[in-house]
């Protein structure tokens, strides 16, 4: 079958500043909460950190080179704050500045739309050090100060911004489970976390219509269609407990200002409530962004109980589906639900799919080619659900691939590639793989084919 996606269709790919950029100490950079974590004993598979990175911060050039022969429309990356504001607020770090100005304009000059991330995980240390980061509503002032220097800088020529990439791993991964920096183990800061962040995105899209800026602006959340492991009544609670938890906790303050009430309830009943006031709620129901960006990794199947975990459900993983090289269910349907249901539960948003992608056992052959067939077939699945759910009404128009190259994976280091082309780390050379090849022909046509290839 051939699938041919509608004319305007962006298609493009994403990375992050501490995945890619290295570089971390030079040129004026203040350190970022994942500078500190990463150099933990311990915290970091094979002790790996960002330091040298894909070493993009000098080898950018290199990057939009590739960028454009592959013929990607858009470019999804972050900015490292600490790289613009070394200290999280005050003074500016002009290099840095400098450095994402010659990284846009290359952008442009090269046919390629930038859509910047605000915050992709890297907090400034000093932010950190100072009142304890997202835990403390001192940081919603300084994220919208430094998003609204970003709008001043770059919002001439950059018209899509995102403010927060998943919200709920920066707050659970980053301050319940501990397996991200900062590093916290308390389940009430990480909700009170997940306050911080909605409000700071909702007070930056009101100071981006406050400046004027002509652009569009959004949110990346990472979104899982959910299943009950069967239909006991408690696996159908636990089920809708987690769809809660996960998406609608955030969906629902972004695209309809307010949290959603079992969900309150529940965290009020268990851990106490997280402290909002009226004044943020108000805030809340006034500022709805201008799309969704959504990550789509896998599904969820629920259990209840057995777990550990005081939000007390089990994760079902079915024995006979495949799974990538992080273990994550290979599902690609699932894509065509969470969009399906996005759309009807949320009035059909305009949506981007900011992050989609997968990570398996690369091997770099001696004539330096990567045969990662199972990486377009994972794709090529992914795209076609895509295409099925516009032809439904969706208004999906952008689809970005996690990642133009391999890069730090955060906890799991350097060991997982999810990237179109493959970073040998000795030498920092990039080669392309088969996926990107291909992926140079789906932008070429705007289609995919399902049964050649
Ligand atoms: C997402 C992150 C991204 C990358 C992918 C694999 O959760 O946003 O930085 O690590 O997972």
């Amino acid at each position: 079958m051939h699938y041919k996606f509608p004319k305007t269709f962006i298609w493009g790919t994403a990375t992050a500043a501490y995945q890619i950029e290295g570089s971390a100490f030079e040129e004026g950079k203040g350190p970022s909460i994942w500078d500190t974590f990463s150099h933990i004993p311990g915290k970091i598979d094979s002790g790996d950190h960002g330091d040298v990175g894909c070493d993009h911060y000098h080898r950018f050039k290199e990057d939009l080179k590739i960028m454009k022969t592959i013929g990607i429309k858009s470019y999804r990356f972050s900015i490292a704050w600490a790289r613009v504001l070394p200290q999280g607020k005050g003074d500016i770090n002009q290099k840095g500045v400098d450095f994402y100005n010659r990284l846009i304009d290359g952008l442009i000059e090269n046919g390629i739309e930038p859509i910047i991330t605000l915050y992709h995980w890297d907090l400034p240390q000093a932010l950190q050090d100072a009142y304890g980061g997202w835990a403390n509503l001192q940081v919603v002032d300084d994220f919208v100060e430094y998003a609204s220097l970003m709008f001043k800088l770059f919002g001439d020529r950059v018209k899509k911004w995102i403010t927060h990439n998943e919200p709920w791993v920066v707050a659970y991964a980053g301050h319940y489970v501990g397996r991200h920096a900062p590093g916290k183990k308390d389940i009430r800061t990480a909700i009170q976390v997940t306050h911080h962040l909605i409000l700071s995105h909702a007070k930056t899209v009101e100071a981006y219509r406050h400046m004027g800026q002509d652009g569009q602006i959004g949110i990346t959340l990472n979104l899982y269609p959910i299943k009950a492991a069967s239909c006991s009544q408690e696996d159908q609670q636990a089920a809708l407990f987690v769809d809660g938890y996960h998406n609608r906790w955030f969906l629902d303050p972004v695209l309809k200002g307010e949290y959603p009430k079992d969900i309150w309830d529940y965290f009020k009943e268990t851990f106490g409530a997280p402290i909002v006031s009226d004044e943020d709620l108000e805030i809340l129901s006034k500022n709805r962004c201008d799309f969704l960006g959504v990550n789509y990794y896998f599904r969820k199947i629920i259990k209840q109980g057995g777990g550990k975990d005081p939000l007390n459900f089990i994760e079902v993983k079915p024995s006979d589906s495949e799974y990538t090289a992080m273990n994550w269910e290979i599902y690609a349907e699932g894509l065509y639900d969470l969009l399906l249901d996005l759309s009807k539960n949320y009035d059909y948003p305009l949506i981007y799919i900011t992050e989609n992608g997968a990570a398996f056992q690369d091997v770099l052959s001696e004539e330096l080619s990567v045969n990662d067939s199972y990486r377009i077939k994972f794709l090529k699945e992914h795209f076609k659900e895509a295409y099925k759910a516009i032809q439904q009404g969706v208004r999906l128009e952008a689809y970005y691939v996690w990642s133009l190259m391999d890069n730090f994976e955060w906890a799991f280091g350097y060991g997982k590639r999810f990237g179109l082309i493959y970073i040998d780390y000795d030498s920092k050379d990039r080669i392309w793989k088969d996926s990107a090849y291909w992926y140079q022909k789906v932008i070429e046509t705007n289609s995919i084919d399902t049964e050649a290839d």
